[in-house]
């Protein structure tokens, strides 16, 4: 089940008859055809208002006209466009966003969006960078809502149209941004759920979903896991009553289904309490969020496969809940990993490092994937070094590395390079086994990537570590709730920009 999101549909430019409607103005009130034709109906009071209002079509700002006379509209939005928006496609996707926030918050049902600027309509492929930012600030996780306070109605997913000059052109552009839209939608569902409704198994149902969009989907029980000796996966999910679970999903979009796949893999605690080493319990229940990284990594596969993407694609993650019951790993306990390297745990809170670890080292034995990137919430040190603005970027491939900084700065799911190096790895020694899974006091976040560099060859490789973007980030203007989905809209245009056929 995905939360719905508002609707959207493309007509004609006229928006005749629609009772809400949305123009686009730009600076110095600098109105479209349609605009100009509303304000000559009604006797110039869309001029009127906006300098009565001040507005003169600057970005965030707006001015609003009830009940204009001469025409059929009770409510006319004039949404200031800036200057800037029609240079970057981003700036569109926030415009969208700026939009729906404004719609919502009237509780408007429904709304025509004239998508056009004082130079004319937009083009399709814009039009439709406006519809996504629509749909992703439309997403509002309310299904566990019941009741509502007096005078509340149901929270609003506006129905949309889009007027635009060439409608079928931007329907047809739009396809791929609502496949990018569903699965950022996934992702934050999957995030958002709380850990009762979803551990392991249910997490691994849902993921299993995208076996209808022709993803070749298989799940390993812990038995299979057992098999296969991922000892250090397994070692976490022993404290729980509930079992391990890993899914791989595998789409084949390329020509050859034997082209070497592009490799995502995700962490997925579905709740972490730290374990023995239990977390305090200030803040504990965001700790359903522990996911993070596999629900990214469910919702891009979501993406790709629903959008076609000409491209070999995995997805794999791992999925437990880290608990202390009476059979839970303990401080001071050596695990062997998969690769056969021996874990000594000293803190059964850094547990994301242990799953990834078997993780990592199957997909690149099984698989011998082009290039893989992780994604995991593995670090509160993460989030005192770059706050939640960024993610941590750490590669062994400073071409990987360099796409994914372009990738981010696009869609603004923002990456900062982050170091590797050996100083680091050194903090994981230990007299008693191969490494330990803490490093020292500083730099946390660097010492659990030198600890994830154990287990990667030589295959280009990114470690991207979410805890500061994924849940609980900065609010903007596509985004307004705890969950952000981050991740899908990066990783989508790194394989649509380099990997794809
Ligand atoms: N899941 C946490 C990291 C985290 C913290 C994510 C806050 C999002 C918000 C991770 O498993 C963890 O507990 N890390 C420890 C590592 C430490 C024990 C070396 C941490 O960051 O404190
Ligand atoms: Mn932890
Ligand atoms: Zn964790």
């Amino acid at each position: 089940m995905i939360t719905d999101l508002p609707t959207v549909r493309f007509a004609g430019l006229d928006p005749a008859g629609a009772e809400t409607v949305v123009l686009l103005i730009e600076p110095e009130l600098a109105l479209g055809s349609q605009a100009r034709a509303i304000d000559k109906k009604t006797g110039g009071q869309l001029t009127r208002a906006a300098k009565s209002a001040g507005f003169n079509g600057k970005r965030k700002t707006v001015a609003e006209v009830l009940g204009a006379s001469g025409v059929d509209h009770s409510r006319i939005l004039m949404v200031g466009r800036g200057p800037s928006a029609g240079a970057s496609n981003q700036g569109l996707i926030d415009l969208g966003g700026q939009i729906m926030a404004l719609l919502q918050a009237r509780k408007s049902a429904k709304a025509t969006v004239v998508a056009e600027g004082a130079s004319g309509s937009l083009d399709a492929n814009d039009a439709a960078d406006l519809a996504l930012g629509l749909l992703l600030r439309g997403y509002v996780f309310d299904r566990y809502k019941t009741k509502r306070e007096e005078g509340e109605g149901a929270p609003v997913r506006p129905a949309i149209t889009i007027a635009v000059k060439a409608p079928d052109a931007a329907a047809e552009q739009f396809e791929r941004r609502k496949a990018l839209a569903d699965g950022v939608t996934i992702a934050r569902d999957l995030v958002n759920e709380p850990a009762n409704v979803l551990g392991p198994v249910e997490f691994a149902e849902r993921a299993a979903e995208v076996a209808e969009l022709g993803v070749e989907v298989e799940v390993l029980d812990a038995e299979a896991m057992d098999a296969l000796k991922m000892h250090a996966l397994l070692g976490v999910a022993q404290g729980s009553v509930r079992p391990a679970r890993m899914v791989i999903m595998q789409w084949f979009g390329a020509e050859n289904r034997r082209q070497k796949p592009v490799a995502f893999i995700g962490k997925g605690v579905v709740f972490d309490t730290g374990g023995i080493s239990m977390k305090p319990a200030k803040g504990m229940e965001d700790m359903k969020g522990d996911m993070a990284g596999a629900a990214c990594v469910a919702g891009l596969m979501h993406a790709l496969a629903a959008r076609k993407a000409p491209v070999n694609a995995l997805g794999v993650i791992g999925l437990v809940e880290n608990m202390p019951d009476g059979n839970a790993q303990r401080p001071g306990d050596i695990v062997r990993s998969m690769s056969g390297q021996t874990i000594e745990v000293i803190n059964t809170d850094a547990e994301g490092r242990l799953v990834l670890a078997d993780a990592l080292w199957y997909v690149q034995e099984r698989f011998k994937p082009k290039m893989m990137v992780n994604l995991c919430t593995l670090t509160g040190a993460i989030m005192v070094a770059l706050g939640k603005e960024y993610a941590g970027l750490f590669s062994n491939n400073d071409r990987l590395a360099t796409w994914l900084e372009e990738a981010g700065a696009a869609t603004a799911e923002k990456v900062w390079r982050m170091p590797l190096d050996p100083a680091y790895d050194k903090e994981i020694d230990t007299k008693n086994a191969d490494m330990k899974n803490v490093g020292g006091p500083y730099g946390g976040a660097c010492s659990a990537a030198a600890f994830l560099k154990r287990f990667v060859g030589d295959v280009p490789w990114a470690h991207l570590d979410i805890a500061g973007t994924a849940m609980g980030s900065n609010r903007s203007d596509t985004n307004d709730g705890w969950s952000s989905g981050w991740g899908v809209r990066l990783l989508d245009r790194l394989v649509q920009d380099h990997y794809e056929s």
